[in-house]
């Protein structure tokens, strides 16, 4: 499963590219607004970190402004990918921009029809959004099985489910079961993957009886 964090701001990229284990990164226009900085700018420094995809989304709500707008987001560098909303427009926009060759991520995707048409239009990511339907009392993890099915049984759609709006690790758990292709995740909840009381306190005891030997490795 691959990992992307779901930030615009750049020394949290940073730090975390330095594990080794993030693949990508989605932004949007509230991660950006958070950010407080210039978006083309806060893209390019994170394309310069990460070689992976690198979400950046069009504020167009019409075709020809999307095209416009994806046009120019896209020579900010070569890992960029085009995010749009799951409209008429967007989808329109998404497969004119995947048959130029354009990487597309479909964006507020909250049931299996619009999954399924963002596919058609031969997304090359759809974000189904769980946390916010959970915020509504619907059931966000039922919208990941139900889209990884659908896909599975037509091999020709390509296209990869990367789950957004993760709220807490077992969102991601249950995504990879699933075999959900890509999470995206806040950095807080990517930090909360490597805890665990058991680890701290183990670590703590071998410390204790290791200094007690007199030892060092080195
Ligand atoms: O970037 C899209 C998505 O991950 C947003 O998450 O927490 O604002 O619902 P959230």
């Amino acid at each position: 499963m691959k990992f992307f964090v779901d930030t615009a701001d750049v020394s949290d990229i940073r730090s975390l590219a330095e594990t080794g284990l993030l693949d990508g990164v989605t932004t949007n226009p509230s991660l950006i607004a958070k950010a407080g900085r210039p978006m083309v700018e806060v893209v390019k420094e994170i394309c310069d970190i990460t070689p992976g995809p690198v979400s950046a989304e069009v504020t167009a709500t019409d075709y020809d402004g999307m095209m416009r707008e994806g046009e120019y987001l896209g020579r900010i560098a070569p890992n960029v990918v085009i995010k749009l909303p799951l409209t008429e427009a967007g989808l329109r926009a998404c497969k004119h921009m995947v048959n130029n060759g354009v990487m597309v991520n479909v964006t507020l995707c909250f049931s299996a029809a619009q999954a399924l048409l963002a596919a058609k239009a031969g997304a090359t990511f759809i974000s189904p959004f769980v946390g916010r339907l959970d915020d509504i009392g619907q059931d966000g993890m039922k919208l990941i099985a139900d889209t990884v099915q659908i896909y599975r049984n037509y091999p020709a759609l390509k296209t990869e489910v990367l789950v957004a709006s993760i709220r807490h690790p077992i969102h991601l758990i249950e995504a990879a079961k699933m075999g959900a292709h890509v999470a995206t995740i806040p950095p807080a909840v990517i930090r909360t993957l490597y805890k665990h009381p058991l680890t701290d306190r183990g670590l703590e005891s071998f410390l204790a009886d290791w200094k007690k030997t007199g030892q060092s490795i080195l």
